[in-house]
Parts: structure tokens; C-alpha cells; sequence
């Protein structure tokens, strides 16, 4: 592991790896955000603005990562969040994420729109398993979905609330992404080009969307992009979380809030966390950065529901900038799949480690033990 720290010793490393290893079509999917990407660019000047102030002089302390969420111990605050199309990026994405989170104790969100199944994936992640729905409109369908979720021992619904249409994502229509990949002359030349992804396409298989195959007529992209919008997109209202709310037992979050009084309206229906995001920058270019959002969410809050975070979170220290801000709970995308991209499946586990091992020695350079601490940080 020394080994792999010293080479890769930052997202950014894992990031430009992925870039060589990667599938043009497949790099521009995970990179790509939506229109000028300025709200993708401002969520990282943003966090990069935030600053803590060390305390210093307190002898040797012992920072302690670990963090209860929904009554499970995790052992950072640091999660993984949803991707659809995962397989399309790195094949077999979510089984390996899904396998290092129960292994290194952090939460694993499985998308809706992801390439394999609840039932395949919830016996791997075991209690690190959530699942993010994107909200069917028809009742049968949301039913069966739930009921599936439920079956496979999830006990935490993300809803994500951000994708009332989809968005333009104008670098992804110009590099002809297609889901299942269309073997054209252009797919091929790039697959041989980069032979580690496409041997791992071949161990497991041409990216599909399982989870809602079943549902729609033909899985190419075209009748899921039909799919998602005739039957998923636009359906989602403070009410439909209320229905869900009545239906499902467990844990729900909702996903994607960037307004305080939406996260006021998200509790007031049932909500048992709030998650702030702007979805990466891949929704609307005019957004603010996310980490702008947080602090009067968090104080709209209080201490009534946790409150997660993502979205241009990039290392340890803005993990900890984003708890400093009034965050519970951190999670990463690109990341995660940077790391998979540039090492396979063993990324996983090396991007969780940076993130893991950079928060914990921001925690020692500002003199706090418990990452709760890290709101008295501020600068
Ligand atoms: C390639 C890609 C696919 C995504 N798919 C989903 C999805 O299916 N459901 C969802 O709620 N969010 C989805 N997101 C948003 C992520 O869950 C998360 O909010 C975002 O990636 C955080 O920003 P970061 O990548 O800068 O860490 C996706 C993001 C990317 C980059």
C-alpha cells in the first residue's frame, strides 16, 4: 500500500492515470459536467477558499475518524456517492466499490440508472448498502422497485431530487455515448487502445442497465433516456416523498438540496437526512457551488438531521473543510472511479484511502480529535 501511496499520492494522480486508461467516450461521461461547467469549476475554487485555523500545542493526540450514521459505526465520515452507467466508466464498478466499502466500513450508494442489480450488489456491500431511487412515476413500478430494494436487506433510500430533466451535458452528446456500447469502427479503435478497460469489459460483460431492464422495452441508451424521462424525470414532489415516506421503513435521504427552505420542506415530510449537492456541476452550469450552500442549510437544521454533503470533494482536507461547515457525513464521486480507472479494482480502496488518510492528518494539523471538532476550525 506504501507503494501505491508514494506513486499515486493524490485524487489528482488517480485522476490523470484514468484520463490514459480510459475510453474516450467513457472519460467524458465520468469528467464531463453540464454547459460552460462552471458550476463544476466553482466547486472546486469554492472548497479551495475554505480555510482552517490550527490549534496547536496540545501534546500528542489520537484523532478519532469514526462516525455513527443512521445507527452504524463507519469509520470515517466518508462515503461513496451514486453513479449511473457505472460499468460504462469502469465494468464491474459497483460490485468492487460495493465490496471495498463493507471491507473498509464506509457507505456505498447503488444509482437506480446503475449497471447492475440491488439483489447482486446488497449481499456485497451488506449494512455499508444504500440505494439512491430516481422517483418512477407510476405506482406498480415504484412498488416493484422497493419492494426489490427492500429484498435485498437495503435499509437506506437516497432520493435524488436534482434531476427534475435531464440536462444538455453537451461533452457527452459529442463523444456518441451509448449504453449498451454500439460496436461501431470508433468503439473498437478506442476499446484496443486502451486494453485494460476493455479486458475488464470482458470479465464482466457488456455494461446494461439491469436494475430497470425489466421495466422498459429494449436497454439501449435511447429507451432509457426515454425511460428515465417518460417514467422517472419530472415526477418527484415534497408529496411523492411523503408517499414514500409512508411506504418505506427505513432510512430515507433526499438527495441534491442546495435552498434551505427545501431542506425545511424535506424534513417536514419525513426525511431523515438531507444531502447537499448540485449533483457534481452536471445539472445547471448557473448553480451555486454546493460548499456555498452548506452553511445556511446547516444552520436551517440544526441538529435535527444529519446533514451529508457532496460535490468537488477532492481530498481529506475538504472532507474536513465541508464538516467544518456544518457537513456529518462527506461523500465523493469522481474519486472513487478515478482510482478505478487508473488501478482497477484496487482503486477503490486507494482513493477511499487518501481521502481517509488526508482527513485524519488534517485533524492532527488543526488539533482535533473528533471531526465535530473541525467546526470550531473555521478560519
Ligand atoms: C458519471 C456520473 C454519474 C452520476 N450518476 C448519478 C446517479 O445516477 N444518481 C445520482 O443521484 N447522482 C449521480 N451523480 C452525481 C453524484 O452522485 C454526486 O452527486 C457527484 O458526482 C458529486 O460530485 P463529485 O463527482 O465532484 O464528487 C453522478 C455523477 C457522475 C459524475
Amino acid at each position: 500500500m506504501a507503494n501505491l501511496m508514494d506513486r499515486f499520492p493524490a485524487i489528482e494522480d488517480l485522476e490523470r492515470r484514468a484520463k490514459r486508461r480510459l475510453p474516450h467516450f467513457s472519460w467524458e461521461y465520468l469528467a464531463s459536467g453540464t454547459g460552460d461547467e462552471s458550476a463544476m469549476h466553482r466547486n472546486r475554487s469554492a472548497l479551495l477558499d475554505v480555510e482552517l485555523l490550527p490549534q496547536l500545542m496540545k501534546g500528542v493526540i489520537e484523532p478519532d475518524t469514526r462516525t455513527t450514521l443512521f445507527g452504524v459505526e463507519h469509520a470515517a465520515p466518508i462515503g461513496v456517492a451514486p453513479f449511473g452507467m457505472s460499468g460504462l466508466i469502469w465494468p464491474g464498478a459497483d460490485q468492487a466499490l460495493a465490496r471495498t466499502a463493507r471491507a473498509r466500513g464506509f457507505p456505498h450508494v447503488l444509482s437506480t440508472v446503475a449497471t447492475t442489480t440491488p439483489e447482486d450488489v446488497g449481499p456485497l456491500a451488506g449494512d455499508m448498502g444504500w440505494f439512491q431511487l430516481y422517483p418512477p412515476r407510476e405506482d406498480a413500478l415504484r412498488s416493484d422497485l422497493l419492494d426489490r430494494v427492500e429484498g435485498a436487506a437495503y435499509r437506506t433510500l437516497v432520493i435524488t431530487a436534482d434531476v427534475p430533466k435531464g440536462s444538455r451535458r453537451e461533452r457527452q452528446r459529442k463523444a456518441h455515448i451509448r449504453v449498451p456500447p454500439k460496436i461501431t469502427p470508433r468503439l473498437m479503435w478506442q476499446s484496443f487502445t486502451h486494453p485494460a478497460w476493455s479486458m475488464a469489459m470482458v470479465r464482466n460483460g457488456i455494461p446494461r442497465f439491469r436494475t430497470i431492464e425489466r421495466y422498459i422495452d429494449g436497454a439501449s441508451l435511447t429507451a432509457v433516456a426515454g425511460f428515465v424521462g417518460a417514467s422517472l424525470g419530472g415526477s418527484l414532489s415534497f408529496d411523492y416523498v411523503a408517499e414514500v415516506r409512508a411506504r418505506w421503513t427505513g432510512n430515507i435521504v433526499v438527495k441534491g438540496i442546495l435552498d434551505p427552505a427545501d431542506a425545511r420542506r424535506s424534513i417536514d415530510v419525513g426525511a431523515d437526512a438531507v444531502w447537499v449537492s448540485n449533483h457534481g456541476g452536471r445539472q445547471l452550469e448557473a448553480s451555486p457551488a454546493a460548499i456555498s450552500c452548506l452553511p445556511a442549510i446547516a444552520t436551517e437544521i440544526g441538529d435535527e438531521v444529519p446533514v451529508l454533503f457532496d460535490s468537488g470533494v477532492r481530498s481529506g482536507a475538504d472532507v474536513a473543510r465541508a464538516i467544518s461547515l456544518g457537513a456529518d457525513f462527506v461523500f465523493a464521486g469522481r474519486p472513487f472511479y478515478f482510482g478505478l480507472g487508473a488501478l482497477g479494482a484496487d482503486g477503490a480502496g486507494h482513493a477511499y484511502e487518501i481521502l481517509y488518510d488526508g482527513l485524519l492528518n488534517v485533524m492532527h494539523q488543526t488539533g482535533c480529535v473528533r471531526p465535530a471538532e473541525l467546526r470550531e476550525r473555521t478560519g
